[in-house]
Formats: C-alpha cells, structure tokens, sequence
C-alpha cells in the first residue's frame, strides 16, 4: 500500500553468544534494529522509541517478566513479541502466550528457521502497523476527512456519500492510483452512524494468503502450528465500524469466498472452528483494477462482484477533472504552511497553469507531492514553474509553444484532446467576444466558474489576445 514506515525490531538478549548471533542473523535481513543485554535498558528503549517487533529473553514469567511484558503492550498494543528461551520449555512458553507472547523460540535457533520466521513476524508486523497507522489517522482528525473539490463530478460523489452514509450498504470504489480512494471511505465512515466506531483499512494485495485469512477472522487455538492460543480477527476488532477492503482485485478467489460469506450472513468463523460469530460490519471495497474485467477472466468472483457492486463509486482521474485543481493546490499549500510554518501565497499564474496543463497520471497524490516539494524548493512568496517537477514544467512549456504557433497538422487530428481544446479557445474567444472581454459575464454563458474561466484564458495563453477589459483584439482570424 505504500504505507512509508521501517519497521524496527529491539534485541533484548544478556547471553552475548547468542545476543551476536542473532543480531547478525536479523541484520542480514535488512531490519533496523536496537540491541540491548537487560530488561531494564530494554524498557527505557521501548519508553524512547517506537518498535514493533520486540525479541527478549524469557527465563521465567515472575513479576519482573511479568510487569516487562505489559510494558511492551503498553507501549504498543499490537507489538510481535517473541521469547527467547535458554531450552525448550513448554510449560513456559505456554504461560508466555497468555501474557500475550507471540511465539517463543530456542536462543540457539538455527539460522535457516529463524530467517523463516522472522519474515513471518514482520509480515505480520507491517500489516499490524498498518491498521495502527490507519486507525491513528482516524483518530487524529476529529470528524470527517477534508476532501476538496467541486467538479460537477465530486459534487455528485458527496451528494452520494451523504444519501447512503447511514445504510450498511456495501460500496465499491475504483479508481486509479491516488484519486481518494481510501479519503472517499474515510468519508462514507465519518459520515454514518458508526463514526464513533473503528475505522479499519487493509491492503489486501499486501498481505501473504494464509495471514491475510487468520488476520481478518481470527483463529483458534490448535487451528495450525504456531496458533497457541485464540486470537480476534480484524473482523471481530472492527465490529459495529467499518473495514476498508483495499485492492480487493488482489484478494485469493479462496478468500473471496469467505468474504461473500460475511457479507450474506454478517457472521465468521475463526479460522479453526465451527462456531460462527454475529458481526456488524460495514464493508467498503476498493479496487485499481476494473473488477467487471477481472470477473470475465476468472479472477474474481462474479457472485462478491455483484454484492460489492450494489453501489459503485467511481472517482475520475484528476485529468477528467481538472477545475478542481486550482482549488486542490489551495489547500495543500496551506496544508504545507502549517506543517513547515511558511508563508507561501500560492502558485503563480504560469505555475497555476502548468499544473493545469499537465495530466498528473498519479493523481491527487502526485499533485500533492509537487506542490509538498515546491514549497520547500521556493524561497518566495509565489511558487513559480521553477520549482515544479520538469515534467510539469514541460508540459506547460510545450502546450503554451502549440498555441502560439499553431502545427499546421493539428487539423486533421483524431484525439478528443485537440479537439477540446480548440473547441475550448473557440468558445471562450466567442464568449469574451460577446461579452466585450467581460470575464465574469462570459464565465456565466460558458457555465463555468469564473476561476477555471482565467486558468483556461491563460493555459490557452489568451490572456494577451484578450485583456481583463476592453474589446479583444482579433484572435479568430489568426
Ligand atoms: N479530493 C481530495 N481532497 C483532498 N485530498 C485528497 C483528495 N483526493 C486525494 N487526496 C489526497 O491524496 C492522497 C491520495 O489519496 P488516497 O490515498 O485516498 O488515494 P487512493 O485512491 O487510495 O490511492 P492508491 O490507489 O494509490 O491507494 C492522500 O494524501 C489524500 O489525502
Ligand atoms: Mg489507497
């Protein structure tokens, strides 16, 4: 999912045979990790820093364990905590696993087996931290999500999300990459009745099958090795709440099933048992990928596509909709000053049509990513094109050289996109002519807002063709 986190893992280990042993083991993985040889510097760490993977020695489960184990918790309630046993000693680990261990291990632990199962933990961990993250966000921000926009097509989004934020419908967004998928459900949450509820989001292209599976319904003691002891599922943690069922193209058909499941029958089964438990879930789905498509092919279950499909939302690509742009970039100037305590204006006329002209195939979060690096580049009051991405700056560059010097092929071109555009300055010179160079009148006879109107006149580099007043100089006959 793109979620930008290390992970970290803390060592606790006063054996420095194997404390070197398995930091080196752990290294060589690539993880970032702090290694201490005593509990008590061990609980300083966990006050100082943040980990979500914490191996430490267990010799016994008296109250100084005890009270360190509930530390960790404390610290960070879904953390992966795995014990480091002198022998194998089940009677301990078992004790262990009610505190809330995760799994114990041998200190002397061969490498292949432990490699194993690190990757195992930090799968398990990343997704964990993953729902943390999510959840927190939620948290942070008191009430609905901002989202910005008033296109005709977000206007008739909201206009959707307030009808059917209080029914458990099911809803399926598509969309591509970093057009507000998961904002847009954020929204539908914060805006029904389960608001007070959790708010879950998991990418269920991130997680390896049989984790994804137990993750979400929970499982039961004995249900395959490892699973020592019950365990909720997501399912059950977001009860009442909503779950955000990202990338579900991405979902093993085998998991669809169970998923169909829950949505026709609002109960699970942890993975292991019989019984079925009630819930009340609300489910929102999203998907990069055309579903309908992935149907036909036999990747994805035409039965689940249908219960998803009760209510699509499909965001457009930020190019279909372009006069939300001035007022996105708006915002995330102003979200940027906050953060980095700056003063900047805005953008200026030719970066504001630059971001106009360009197509931004990752959408809103390409734009805002520009504009988040255009505020630490400009020194200024006004972000001009210099400080935009080159790519952007070309475009604009590019569009500006066409309009000036008409290519001569253009006339006979296919693509809808030259054809709007000379559609566009067409209309707009007949507008501004009619109205005698009156922008707010000619903006009401095109029926567009008086804004995207000058962004248009200056993308389209008609501002000298036709000044703020006064009758425009002769632009049809160039
Ligand atoms: N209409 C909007 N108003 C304000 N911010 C927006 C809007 N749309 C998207 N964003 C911001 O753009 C970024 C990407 O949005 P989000 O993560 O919801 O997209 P996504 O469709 O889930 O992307 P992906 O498919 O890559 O997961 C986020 O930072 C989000 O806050
Ligand atoms: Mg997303």
């Amino acid at each position: 999912m793109g979620v930008s986190y290390s992970l970290r893992l803390l060592l606790v280990d006063s054996n420095p045979v194997s404390h070197k042993n398995l930091l080196t083991m752990i290294e060589s993985q690539g993880l970032s990790v702090s290694s201490v040889s005593s509990l008590n510097e061990a609980q300083e760490r966990l006050e100082s820093e943040d980990f979500e993977l914490v191996l430490f020695e267990l010799s016994d489960v008296e109250k100084r364990t005890r009270d360190f184990i509930s530390k960790i918790f404390e610290e960070n309630p879904s953390m992966i905590a795995v014990g480091l046993l002198n022998h194998s000693d089940r009677d301990l680990a078992l004790q262990s696993f009610d505190l809330g261990v995760y799994e114990c291990i041998p200190r002397s632990i061969q490498s292949s087996e432990f490699e194993r199962m690190l990757v195992q933990w930090v799968e398990l961990a990343e997704l964990r931290a993953q729902v943390k993250l999510l959840t927190q966000v939620d948290r942070n921000e008191h009430g609905a999500p901002k989202i910005i926009g008033n296109s005709v097509e977000m206007n008739r989004i909201m206009a959707l999300i307030k009808k059917i934020a209080d029914y458990k419908t099911t809803c399926l967004i598509e969309g591509e990459s970093g057009t507000g998928k998961e904002l847009i459900a954020q929204m539908i949450h914060q805006s029904s009745s389960r608001s007070s509820e959790k708010f879950i989001a998991i990418n269920c292209g991130a997680i390896p099958e049989n984790l994804l599976e137990s993750e979400l319904f929970g499982y039961v003691k004995g249900a395959f090795t490892g699973a020592e002891k019950d365990r909720k599922g997501i399912f059950e943690e977001v009860n009442h709440g909503t779950l955000f069922l990202d990338e579900i193209g991405e979902m093993p058909l085998a998991l669809q099933a169970k998923i169909l499941r829950v949505l026709q029958e609002d109960e699970i089964r942890r993975v292991g048992s019989v019984a079925s438990i009630s819930i009340d879930v609300r489910i929102i789905a999203a998907s990069l990928k055309d579903l309908a498509q992935e149907v036909k092919v036999g990747r994805f279950r035409e039965d689940l596509f249908y219960r998803l499909n009760v209510l699509p939302i499909a965001i457009p690509p930020l190019r279909e909709r372009k006069e939300d742009i001035p007022e996105l970039v708006d915002f995330f100037v102003g979200k940027e000053n906050q953060k980095l305590r700056m003063k900047v204006r805005g953008l200026d006329l030719d970066a504001m049509s630059a971001v106009i002209s360009y197509d931004w195939p990752g959408n809103v979060r390409e734009l805002e990513n520009a504009i988040e690096r255009a505020m630490i580049l400009t020194t200024e009051e006004w972000i001009g094109v210099e400080h935009l991405p080159n790519f952007v700056h070309n475009v604009f560059l590019h569009k500006r050289r066409r309009v000036t010097d008409p290519d001569p092929e253009e006339e006979d071109t296919l693509s809808i996109k030259e054809k709007t555009r000379t559609m566009e300055i067409d209309l707009i010179s007949k507008a501004l002519e009619v109205t005698k160079g009156n922008r707010t009148r000619a903006a009401k006879i095109l029926e567009i807002s008086h804004r995207s109107l000058l962004y248009k006149i200056k993308e389209y580099g008609l501002v000298d063709v036709f000044p703020a007043s006064g009758r425009p100089r002769s632009f049809t006959e160039e």
